[in-house]
């Protein structure tokens, strides 16, 4: 199902969430080409939401609408393209009806070498992972705070932690995600709205294909401890856990040591 323009939507403040008994909720997910954002499209989709998925690659998104039916409804989005975003939003939510869910997935993790400094490749991960994630998370902010209910769930990454030689945007950016994030949750609070911070260690996704990394779980996963982190209105959530403390102990080892360190 692809939703037609619509120039307005009708926020109904207190209004109950689903509509009808067999839909759970309704959900908008950016960055559900692949990977974790379309893991989590299913999962809830399997879950009894309806859902919106966004993205760039309509030929995936078309796979994922045909496989999901009626709960899905897709629509092509580049993220930088933050001018449309309200309009869409609204479009979105009605659409779906109304919106108790909204989950930011889109993220870009290009190749960066030892002695590169690209700022043009730079600026582009940060209007991807962060600006992007900004324009969405104010709508479904606004809306939220009107209703006094939704949840926004942004994944970030253990990336952030800590500032690493091999990364440094893209650490930046999820850095800046956490900060953000924890703004809205301590804004948003007093109006009954859950904003959950995802932090991934490895998953198996085409944005890590090729890197061997080790003890890497899968996008499945990955979706699955989403879905219990934002059903559970966790605060920050390491996946899979055991991060959490290597989150810790990174953060704990002293600057002139962690310099020296190749990670
Ligand atoms: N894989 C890991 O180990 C890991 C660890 C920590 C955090 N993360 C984070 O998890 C999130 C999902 O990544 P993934 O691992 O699932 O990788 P992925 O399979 O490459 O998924 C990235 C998603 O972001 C979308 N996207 C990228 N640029 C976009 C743009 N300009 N506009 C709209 N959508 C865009 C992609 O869709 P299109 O290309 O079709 O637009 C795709 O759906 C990212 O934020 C990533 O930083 C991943």
């Amino acid at each position: 199902m692809t939703v037609t323009e619509s120039p307005a939507v009708v926020h109904s403040p207190g209004a109950p969430p689903p509509d009808g008994p067999l839909c759970k909720g309704r959900a908008i997910v950016i960055g559900a080409s692949s990977g974790i954002g379309a893991a989590l499209v299913r999962r809830l989709v399997a879950d009894g939401y309806r859902v919106a998925a966004l993205a760039r690659r309509g030929e995936r998104l078309a796979e994922l609408e045909q496989e999901l039916g009626e709960a899905a409804l897709t629509r092509v989005h580049d993220v930088t393209d933050r001018q449309v975003v309200p309009v869409l939003f609204e479009d979105l939510v009605r659409g779906l009806g109304g919106l108790d869910l909204l989950v930011y997935a889109a993220g870009i993790m290009p190749k960066v070498g030892p002695q590169e400094y690209d700022t043009e490749k730079d600026v582009a991960i940060l209007e991807t992972n962060l600006c992007g994630m900004i324009a969405w998370g104010n709508e479904a902010a606004r809306l939220f705070g009107s209703q006094r209910r939704g949840t926004i769930c942004g994944i970030s990454s253990i990336a952030g932690v800590r500032g690493r030689r091999g990364q440094p945007v893209y650490g930046t950016s999820k850095a800046a995600m956490d900060h953000y994030l924890e703004a809205l949750r301590n804004r948003l609070d007093e109006y009954g709205v859950h904003v959950v911070t995802i932090r991934p260690g490895f998953v198996e996704t085409e944005m890590t294909a090729g890197l061997g990394l080790r003890g890497a779980i899968s996008a499945d996963q990955a979706a699955r401890g989403i879905q219990r982190a934002i059903e559970r209105h966790a605060t920050v959530r390491y996946l899979p856990r055991r991060w959490w403390l290597v989150a810790q102990i990174v953060r704990s080892i002293p600057s002139f040591f962690f310099r020296r360190m190749s990670i």
